[in-house]
């Protein structure tokens, strides 16, 4: 299909890149290590868990696997959390969602030293998104590393988060002007649509952000030239609600009751008003794990240079 945005692509070609970077700091004595966190046994979390140990293999990171039972207290977790902020083999550390109900998941999350917060939703990386002292990343990213090293890093410098920096990347490799479009985003949540549109801002977009309580829903998907939809909702959009013409980014996932995975999308009516689509599975998921080993070599680069006589004289 001509207009489909294909995740699956660009995170191949992400994750490419990322291995020679990778392999590039092996050749200096430095291995990047990710640490995973599962607390808990919750099927999506663990199926993620999985995903993210195979994409470090194929990319060449160490993987840092750390299961806690789901009767795991705070302070138990805070303390596995701490000996990760200090242990120099490890760059990134990603804690899966959600954790049980007794656990203060904002507690857990804003414990992760701003430097190791590969998933860019502590309360300090997504401060400094809000703040634009993070938007290095929107602007500069390269696949070698290049750039990040001849401009240095402001030291306030933090990680995007990876799924709505994934819908950016994607709408970027397609050429997709984002500047004075209308962006219409549903879903406020602290991981997805809030960061999503303060990105979209950076990108200078005129945005505006629906969820439940929007009235007549309709009346803004209409709106958009660019529509992004995390709600996790299954066939919330469905082709009456979409422009001729418009880009739709689904960034929803919902497992049916036959098992079949589908986006927040109605696909087949939305495709035909669509001038690009993104499909579910294989359009922002993919480009989300991608974004994550890319963090992570990141975090392990920054340490490199900050670590390097150079930069102590
Ligand atoms: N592709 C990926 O890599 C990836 C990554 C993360 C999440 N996801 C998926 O994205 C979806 C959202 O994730 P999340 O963590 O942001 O979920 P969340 O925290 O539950 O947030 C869902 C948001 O959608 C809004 N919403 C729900 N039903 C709605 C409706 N009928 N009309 C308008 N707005 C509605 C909610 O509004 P209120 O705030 O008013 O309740 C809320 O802001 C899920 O399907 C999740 O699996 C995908």
């Amino acid at each position: 299909m001509k207009n489909i945005l294909d995740g699956k692509k660009l995170a191949d070609s992400i994750k490419a890149d990322v291995r020679i970077e990778v392999e590039a700091l092996n050749r200096i004595g430095v291995d990047v290590g990710l640490a995973i966190m599962l607390v808990g046994d919750n099927p999506a979390s663990n199926q993620y868990f999985q995903a993210t140990l195979s994409a470090c293999k194929r990319v060449g990171m160490t993987a840092y696997e750390f299961r806690l039972p789901k009767t795991a207290s705070v302070n138990e977790i805070l303390n596995v959390v701490h000996g990760i902020n200090i242990d120099e083999r490890i760059s990134g550390l990603l804690v899966l969602m959600p954790l049980p109900s007794q656990i203060n998941a904002r507690r857990v999350i804003n414990s992760i030293s701003p430097e190791k917060d590969v998933d860019g939703l502590g309360a300090i990386s997504v401060g400094r998104l809000a703040a634009d002292e993070s938007t290095f990343q929107l602007f500069m990213e390269s696949s070698q590393g290049e750039i990040l090293r001849s401009k240095g890093m402001h030291p306030s410098w933090s990680f995007l988060p990876c799924t709505p920096y994934g819908v950016i990347r994607l709408l970027k490799s397609y050429q997709v002007k984002i500047k004075g479009r209308n962006v219409v985003i549903i879903g406020k949540s602290l991981a997805v649509g809030k960061p999503l549109a303060n990105m979209f801002l950076v990108k200078e977009a005129t945005v505006t952000v629906c969820h439940r309580e929007t009235q007549d829903l309709a009346s803004f998907t209409r709106q958009a030239d660019i529509l992004c939809s995390a709600t996790g909702r299954a066939g919330l959009i469905t082709g009456d609600m979409v422009k001729k013409g418009a880009i739709v980014v689904d960034i929803g996932i919902n497992i049916l009751k036959n098992g079949d995975i589908t986006g927040d999308v109605d696909f087949g009516s939305v495709s035909k008003k669509a001038s690009m689509i993104t499909p579910v599975p294989g359009g922002v998921g993919p480009v989300t794990i991608a974004m994550l080993l890319e963090n992570t070599v990141r975090s392990a680069q920054r340490n490199e240079l900050l670590n390097s006589p150079l930069m102590m004289a």
